[in-house]
């Protein structure tokens, strides 16, 4: 009888890789998307890499009678919870959305959790709450910052909620994994970061460069206390990351104790400069990138990499990708969407 595991957002660029990695590792993943931010294809492309049809809900984390269909039909043995807004800026401009979403959703999903006795849940959290940190590599215990976009302080606030449902003796036990920054895609180069859109991020915006979509990259500033001037970010393969999930609600599963929560760092420990990961997309695919060095971007933090040792000792995890080979399926995600 295999473990179902309700992935919402499981489209997504994450969630689908999580979902390939928990059919591989033996569980059942079942996917909530509503669809916003990914495409039905995906489906289609995660049975070409496993050749499993996944069952999907097609809806919102916002559909509570949604959300007691899927608790009803099936049972769910842990939730990993992707579905959330995450565009930093677009944060900015529409607050309400990304309160309603990411906070107001993972309300809705915790109380069909409890409602379903459903008692682990691993939560998508994200190294933005440290901000600027005063230590380096940054621990667990590092301070959390006030948060610069409400996009980071949905973060803080989902961390919180599910803090205060465990201390309120509801029968949960969760781990929010600290994301750092997720690049790269599957091997297969059959699912990746879909583009919507003007990327924000580095890595997307490099490759589409070198696809010709971008007439060029500008970095954000070398004016920084770096070794290069530019800011230092530490890059995680999502295959490595989906790993990290596994091992999470694995671990859940295993605690005797009805409630816990923990927060554990998800990174690889090391710290790369923009420049850095320039060189490395031109060393593995041996094309030259066309950028310019522009003013910093308002927000940025300066430098933020992980420290992993609790990662390591609680999930039995740490990365295996190194920076060249998540540029390396970066790039070959992207030929595969540019048909090149
Ligand atoms: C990385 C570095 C930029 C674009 C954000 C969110 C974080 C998470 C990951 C969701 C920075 C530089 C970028 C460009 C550049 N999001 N850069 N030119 O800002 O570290 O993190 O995305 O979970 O929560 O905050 O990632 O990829 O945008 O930037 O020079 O065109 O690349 O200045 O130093 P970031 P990023």
């Amino acid at each position: 009888m295999q473990t179902n595991i309700l992935v919402t957002g499981g489209a997504g660029y994450i969630g689908s890789h999580v979902t390939v990695r928990l059919h591989e590792e033996g569980f059942n993943p079942i996917i909530l998307d509503d669809f916003s931010n990914s495409d039905k294809s995906v489906l289609d492309r995660l049975k070409k890499i496993t050749g499993k049809s996944f069952t999907c809900y097609e809806g919102s984390i916002l559909d509570e009678p949604l959300l007691n269909k899927i608790f009803s039909e099936h049972q769910i043995a842990g939730v990993i919870h992707f579905a959330a807004k995450k565009a930093v800026g677009e944060s900015v401009e529409k607050p309400l959305l990304y309160y309603r979403i990411n906070v107001a959703g993972l309300v809705t999903v915790l109380e069909a959790m409890h409602a379903h006795n459903c008692n682990s849940l691993v939560f998508s959290s994200s190294c933005t709450v440290y901000g600027e940190p005063d230590k380096l590599p940054v621990t667990e215990e590092s301070p959390k910052k006030p948060a610069s976009s409400p996009y980071g302080n949905t973060k803080q606030i989902g961390e919180e909620i599910i803090e205060d449902a465990v201390k309120s003796g509801m029968a949960l036990k969760s781990i929010a994994l600290r994301y750092f920054n997720p690049i790269g895609a599957h091997p297969s180069a059959e699912i990746g970061e879909l583009p919507l859109g003007v990327p924000n991020n580095l890595v997307p915006f490099i490759t589409q460069t070198a696809a010709g979509i971008r007439e060029k990259l500008t970095v954000f500033g070398n004016d920084y206390d770096t070794p290069d001037g530019t800011c230092i970010r530490d890059y995680i393969h999502v295959m490595d990351l989906a790993d990290a999930h596994v091992q999470a609600i694995a671990h859940l599963n295993s605690i005797a104790e009805t409630s816990h929560f923990d927060v554990i760092n998800v990174g690889t420990g090391r710290g790369n400069t923009v420049l850095e990961a320039i060189k490395a997309f031109e060393n593995v695919t041996g094309l030259s990138l066309n950028y310019t060095i522009g003013s910093r971007r308002p927000g940025d933090v300066e430098k933020v990499y992980a420290e992993v040792e609790k990662s390591a000792k609680i999930l039995n995890w740490k990365t295996k990708y190194s920076l060249e080979e998540s540029m390396r399926d970066a790039w070959n995600w992207q030929k595969r969407l540019s048909g090149l």
